[in-house]
């Protein structure tokens, strides 16, 4: 079976194909603004969709006839972009005559690492923008074990990067700054329970940039961020009893996030398993994965049940697939 799956939750309009062994084509084009505004990142969603779906179809080998299945970003995420995730979905759905279904974006990330890694039962670290949460199978769901109660990792390196006068995109410049740090500078560590929160510490990093060296800053606001969601990990793996850490977000590249993780599990006699960059941040080839998964196991949506889920939880979704 051929799936073409559409990503359009925030940033990045991606379209990606798969089969069920492989994926086959992968095309992202992300909206370059300064941070994040909906109507202008759907207004480039909807500029690029087209050129992203030939091009995704041309780097397959195939043509638009050849799709037997169609699968889109039903949610979460900033409503005019999923917007147009779902439109072209319909759209390609109904001029080739072909089944659609909308799946959740958090837990493709989960699933197109099980479909390349061969991991079985994995708790997800899952960082981005505007995700940061913990994820494990429990009971016919994914379970929420521990998630942020304001903004994502992301989100907050960001903002840091634009009130310090880092250029964007930011990672990279992070990445060696975070490296380059020595002295830890005092951050507070918030975490409540399982869940936690980065806006004090944002707000505290950014008022000690004005009197320190933006090496220990970035370093210590990092670094305590990064202790926070691997303190939470490694209680949902000991809860859960599971042995494998899948990381998946765009911020799963962060060289010192995944030095942690490996730490952590290694000490707990685990394993980290981290997917290709292209495939860990938002795209379309794990919503295509996700679409297959699903339309396999039973799945079936009518066009009517197609609008886009906003706020829609991972909790919510009744994992068919599995068990
Ligand atoms: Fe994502």
């Amino acid at each position: 079976m051929i799936t073409l799956g559409i990503e359009s939750t925030a940033h990045t309009f991606g379209v990606g194909i798969c089969d069920d062994d492989a994926i086959l084509s992968n095309v992202t084009d992300t909206y370059r603004g300064e941070g994040i505004h909906p109507r202008k990142a759907a207004d480039h969603h909807a500029d690029v969709a087209g050129d992203v779906t030939r091009r995704a179809l041309e780097h397959a080998g195939l043509c638009a006839s050849d799709i037997d299945l169609v699968s889109f970003s039903q949610g979460p995420g900033l409503g005019p972009c999923l917007r147009v995730g779902a439109t072209a979905a319909r759209a390609l759905s109904l001029r080739n005559n072909v089944p659609i279904v909308g799946v959740n974006h958090c837990i493709a990330h989960i699933e197109v690492g099980r479909f390349l890694l061969g991991i079985d039962d994995p708790v997800t670290l899952y960082v981005s923008g505007g995700n940061t949460q913990i994820l494990a199978y429990a009971g016919g769901r994914y379970r929420v074990f521990g998630e942020t109660l304001d903004i994502g990792i992301g989100n907050m390196q960001d903002t840091f990067a634009r009130a310090v006068g880092i250029e964007f995109p930011c990672g990279k410049r992070i990445d060696e700054l975070v490296s380059a740090g020595t002295t830890y500078l005092d951050i507070p560590y918030t975490i409540k329970g399982m869940d936690f929160s980065f806006t004090g510490m944002l707000s505290e990093a950014i008022k000690h940039a004005r009197t320190h060296p933006l090496e220990d800053v970035t370093y210590s606001l990092m670094e305590t961020a990064f202790s926070i969601v691997v303190e939470a990990t490694e209680r949902a793996m000991s809860h859960t009893q599971k042995r494998d850490l899948l990381l998946a977000g765009g911020n799963a590249a962060s060289p010192r996030l995944r030095e942690m993780c490996t730490i952590m599990a290694h000490d707990r006699d685990g394993e980290v398993h981290i997917p290709p960059f292209a495939v860990c941040r938002d795209n379309g080839a794990m919503i295509a994965v996700e679409g297959m998964v699903e339309y396999a196991a039973g799945r079936r949506m009518a066009l009517h049940e197609t609008t886009i889920r906003q706020k829609w939880r991972s909790d919510e979704v009744d994992v068919i697939w599995r068990d």
